[in-house]
């Protein structure tokens, strides 16, 4: 998550921009071979992945692995030896390149006053892993065993089922006794975490002092623990790890750094800057994937097959995931209809069931500067930034070592509103979820989503399900908190009158209008909590978004209506592992129902949401899928 005016104003340059062919060629040389161009592919593949994202480039590592395996990963982006990516000290988010941004805008959001919101995912080498806020957060055993109740008893997608794929995804790094000491509270198990990958979480050695008084604020209400990790599966307060090699460089750690930089594997081929139009089926079979160049477009572009001898893995995306089956034609029938895409293989639930966090803007001031340990005017005191600059500039220590966040509350709605929470799930027991989808719903897609309203209402009265979540920043309070599982659901569908083009990303959210009385409790608790509670009233807090005058439901409601971010950059569910009866797009294997050789594995795949930001979650998924590749059937 980054401040999304600025990333905003980044993202509206990104076509004055393009990239180019050179950083692929002053890539350094010890890595899986990359191609300067489609002339340079070998006929075949045993694996074909699209994407070379966060997922995709953890499964292409995973799949090569054995020296014989032959994999190729087709990436749209551009393979970018870049500073700011690496750099911990630049934050990468809100620096980024805008060309290694899509260029993507919502559909009007109908309960937000229309507003046609920016879609914020990464068009690079390492994907949404190489611009994210680094944030190693796991969520709650309840999230994990939700995905696997929709099959019935036994799944292997629960928390126990994916905790070996936590160890094994992530190299925890602890941290060090110098962190530990500015970090008053801070609990962690190494049981919960993996010495093995490359892919590494850990601390950075500084701290803001004033974040003590956010985690007392937060520990003191009833209910609310610390957990002994914050990979434990548990709500509450915790300090979590940053994606960075705290004990080597001090950078970025992400997909490419974890899994394809130094692999030098002959059976292993990467070409980017080449975008993939469709994947090829034989019958209902897929046998490969075609290509073409991404920044050319119109007259005599050139089309490139390359064959998969095993399996073609979607790994696009929860945005693009979709729009590829869909262009293949698999998918909702009356939609590729009517975008004159033969319907091949015919599976409602593809695009459907998309959803992700949300956002209220809410903004706090401290008054009481002069006695608040981590004044933001520090930025802009000379003084401090000469401090801050020498120490990193030394051994990368100090401020500059943050990143962004690594501690917050993360809360169930027993603590957030426990006058509330019962009366709220009641209400979602009695909804008919048909009333809350697009009217062209499949009767499966109503069945799937009934389904998750059902397991939404306990989560509701469940103190092991997030529901409301607040960085602590350490300066001023971080301007908005979230809302981990909204209810309503969107869509992803192509474009009918121009199907390659960017899909109609359509959030609808609030379409559901028990998140507008969850939200309300949320807003409520974030103020009684950072506005009111009587060991802040030291820092003399002010409440200047919405302001102490918003207090009446209506006043609350439309304040959301023009508040709410309806992204806090974490897409999911578009092609849903759900049973087919229920919508879903994928089995438990991760394979698109009714094709052969076919998965997808990335951050789509989850059927409902996690409570915490996703990546870590998609390497989690990524290193099961790999497994299931590996030992499974096509
Ligand atoms: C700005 C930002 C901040 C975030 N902050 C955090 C955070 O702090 N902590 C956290 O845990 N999560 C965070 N997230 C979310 C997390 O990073 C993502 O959920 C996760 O990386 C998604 O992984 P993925 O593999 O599904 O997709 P991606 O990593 O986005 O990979 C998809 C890849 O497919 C490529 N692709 C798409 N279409 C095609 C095509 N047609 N042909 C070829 N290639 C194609 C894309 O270019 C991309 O490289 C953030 C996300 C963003 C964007
Ligand atoms: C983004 O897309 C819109 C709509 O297609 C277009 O008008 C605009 O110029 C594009 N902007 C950038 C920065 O690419
Ligand atoms: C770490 O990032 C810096 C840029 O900030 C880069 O110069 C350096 O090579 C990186 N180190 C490693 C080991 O990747
Ligand atoms: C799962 O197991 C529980 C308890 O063992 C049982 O009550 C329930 O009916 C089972 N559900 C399914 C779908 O088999
Ligand atoms: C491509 O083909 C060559 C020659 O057969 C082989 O040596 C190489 O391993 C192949 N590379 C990949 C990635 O399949
Ligand atoms: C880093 O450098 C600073 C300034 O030189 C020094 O005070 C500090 O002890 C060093 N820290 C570590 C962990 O080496
Ligand atoms: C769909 O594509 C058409 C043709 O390019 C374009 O004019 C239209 O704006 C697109 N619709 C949306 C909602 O993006
Ligand atoms: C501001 O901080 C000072 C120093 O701790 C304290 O004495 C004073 O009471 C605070 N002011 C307010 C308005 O809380
Ligand atoms: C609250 O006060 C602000 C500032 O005076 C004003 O702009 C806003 O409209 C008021 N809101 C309500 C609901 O009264």
């Amino acid at each position: 998550m980054a401040p999304l005016s600025q990333l905003g104003l980044l993202a509206s340059l990104a076509a004055v921009l393009s990239c180019s062919l050179a950083a692929a060629l002053n890539a350094p040389k010890i890595h899986a071979r990359v191609l300067d161009g489609p002339e340079a592919l070998n006929k075949s593949y045993d694996y074909v992945i699209i994407g070379g994202g966060t997922a995709g480039l953890t499964v292409g590592d995973r799949l090569s692995e054995d020296g014989k395996t032959t994999v190729l990963v087709i990436e749209n982006g551009e393979l970018a030896n870049s500073d700011e990516i690496n750099n911990v000290r630049d934050r990468v988010s809100w620096n980024a390149e805008p060309w290694w941004l899509y260029n993507i805008t919502s559909a009007p959001n109908k309960e937000l006053e229309n507003l046609e919101s920016t879609v914020y995912i990464a068009n690079v080498v390492g994907g949404s892993s190489a611009l994210n806020g680094m944030q190693c957060v796991r969520g709650t055993t309840d999230d994990y065993d939700r995905w696997g109740s929709f099959f019935g008893n036994g799944s292997t997608w629960s928390w126990n089922g994916i905790l070996p794929y936590f160890k094994k995804g992530l190299h925890f790094q602890p941290p060090s006794e110098e962190a530990v000491d500015q970090m008053p509270g801070i609990k962690y198990d190494e049981f919960y975490w993996g010495t093995t990958s490359r892919l590494y979480a850990g601390w950075p050695s500084f701290q803001w002092p004033g974040i003590k008084y956010q985690f007392e604020v937060f520990t003191e209400l009833p209910g609310v623990e610390v957990p002994k990790d914050s990979g434990a599966g548990q709500t509450g307060v915790y300090w979590y790890p940053t994606f960075m090699d705290a004990e080597g460089s001090v950078n970025r750690s992400y997909a490419r750094t974890g899994h394809w930089d130094n692999l030098n594997r002959a059976n292993y081929d990467l070409i980017t800057e080449s975008k993939v139009t469709k994947i090829e089926l034989d019958g209902n079979k897929a046998t490969g994937v075609v290509f073409r160049p991404s920044e050319v477009d119109g007259e005599g572009v050139e089309f490139t097959t390359v064959k998969a001898n095993k399996e073609v893995i979607l790994s696009a995306g929860t945005i693009h995931s979709p729009q590829l089956l869909q262009l293949s034609g698999i998918g909702p029938r009356k939609l590729l209809e009517s975008a004159g895409i033969e319907p091949k293989v015919e599976l409602p639930g593809v695009g459907q069931n998309f959803h992700d966090h949300t956002t209220l803007h809410f903004e706090i001031k401290f008054r009481n500067y002069s006695i608040h340990p981590n004044r933001r005017d520090d930025f802009e005191d000379p003084d401090f930034i000469a401090w801050a600059d020498e120490l990193w500039d030394a051994n990368r220590t100090g401020p500059w070592s943050r990143a962004l966040w690594n501690t917050g509350a993360w809360l169930g709605l027993p603590v957030v509103a426990p006058e509330a929470y019962e009366s709220i799930a009641a209400k979602v027991d009695a909804q008919n979820a048909a009333d809350y989808l697009p009217t062209s719903s499949d009767p499966t897609v109503i069945a799937g989503y009934q389904a998750r309203l059902a397991s939404l209402a306990e989560a509701i009265r469940s103190s092991d399900n997030i529901f409301y979540s607040h960085y602590f920043s350490g300066d001023e309070p971080v301007n908005y908190f979230t809302y981990e599982h909204p209810l309503s659901l969107g869509t992803v569908n192509i474009n009918i009158s121009a199907p390659e083009s960017e899909p109609i990303v359509d959030y609808r959210t609030y379409s559901n209008p028990v998140d507008f009385d969850i939200m309300l409790e949320l807003a409520r608790f974030h103020r009684r909590i950072n506005v009111e509670s009587p060991l802040l009233a030291q820092f003399d807090p002010v409440e200047t978004s919405p302001g102490l005058n918003v207090t009446s439901r209506e006043d609350w409601v439309a304040y959301m209506r023009h508040n709410t971010e309806p992204t806090a950059m974490h897409p999911t569910g578009t092609c849903a592992m759900m049973p087919l009866e229920l919508g879903g797009v994928v089995d438990e294997q991760l394979r698109v129902y009714g094709v052969k050789g076919l998965r997808v594995v990335d951050a789509s795949v989850m059927s409902v949401i996690v409570g915490v930001n996703l990546a870590g979650t998609v390497f989690a998924i990524a290193e099961k899928g790999a497994d299931l590749i590996k030992n499974g059937s096509e």
